[in-house]
């Protein structure tokens, strides 16, 4: 959720200095710019359609599978465009479908709503038969929940990509290496340790970026920590989706493909996982 006009310019921004992935959803508020911008870079020949990577979101309140091809399709004339590269299941739990993204009983407690994962699943294939997405995948998904999935009798596609909280603190070991042997991507999200907003992030945990590790191995490449961090994943083949709506920040988020980390650097960053979560989505 942002302010007016700021997406619109951030993913101009973005794309001028040369990302391609953009991750979306449309609980964030914002597809209608984002759209925009796609559309107003490929307008003045700056990209193709083919060139960008756009991931959409199912959200929780449009689980049931008769709900999942028209929710993909309302992102779609949101965007004003004819496909989505990559569309994943946000969450693995339901809430009641309905206009209230968040619905809630008259004691303030989330209503949440029985179906069944793998019927969503499969209407999410039929999207991706119909063309309105290229790829699809899924979020915040453990291994159980994964295996499920893959595990579905007639399974069509298994998920191409999870995507999760990851960085140094919260380096995802175990999940990681699962998901290697079954070639799903991680995507991580939070790559920079996230806001400190505690309204919706944990601040029990020490920020992210202030880390010395971080700061010492930056200072011998002339790099800072949120470049040593976004670096650190991409290394070892996790994507990373940082948000910026600072220019200064967005491109120095992309400054990373320069040079490389050494094995005992990625090592020293590796120990530094705490297995404690910015993003608890405590519903
Ligand atoms: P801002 O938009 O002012 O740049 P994450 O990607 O982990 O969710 O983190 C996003 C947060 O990190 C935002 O608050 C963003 O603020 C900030 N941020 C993004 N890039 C950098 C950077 N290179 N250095 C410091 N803070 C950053």
């Amino acid at each position: 959720q942002t302010p007016k006009g700021s997406c619109l310019e951030a993913v101009k921004i973005a794309i001028d200095a040369g990302y391609r992935h953009i991750d979306g959803a449309f609980v964030y508020f914002n597809e209608h710019e984002v759209g925009q911008a796609i559309r107003e870079k490929i307008a003045e020949g700056k990209i193709k359609r083919e060139d960008i990577f756009y991931c959409g979101k199912l959200w929780n309140t449009c689980h049931p599978p008769e709900l999942v091809r028209p929710t993909l399709e309302k992102t779609l004339k949101i965007l004003q465009l004819d496909y989505v590269d990559l569309y994943i299941i946000e969450l693995p739990m339901a809430f009641k479908p309905g206009d209230a993204l968040y619905p809630k009983d008259e004691n303030g407690k989330f209503i949440y709503h029985e179906t069944d994962l793998c019927a969503t699943w499969e209407a999410l294939e039929a999207c991706k038969d119909a063309g309105l997405a290229k790829s699809i995948g899924v979020s915040n998904f453990n291994r159980r929940q994964l295996e499920m999935i893959m595990n579905k009798p007639g399974l069509k596609y298994k998920p191409v990509s999870n995507q999760v909280e990851c960085h140094p603190y919260f380096t995802q070991p175990k999940l990681l290496e699962f998901c290697r042997q079954h070639d799903i991507v991680i995507v991580g999200y939070s790559p920079l340790g996230t806001s400190r907003d505690e309204s919706w992030v944990n601040v029990s945990s020490p920020p992210l970026l202030k880390d010395p590790v971080l700061n010492a191995i930056g200072k011998k490449y002339n790099k800072t920590a949120a470049q040593i961090a976004l670096r650190f994943n991409v290394q070892r083949g996790v994507v990373v989706i940082p948000k910026s709506f600072n220019p200064q920040r967005i491109r120095e988020n992309f400054q990373i493909f320069d040079f490389s980390l050494t094995e005992k650097e990625m090592k020293e960053i590796e120990a530094l996982n705490k297995n404690v979560r910015y993003v608890e989505l405590l519903m």
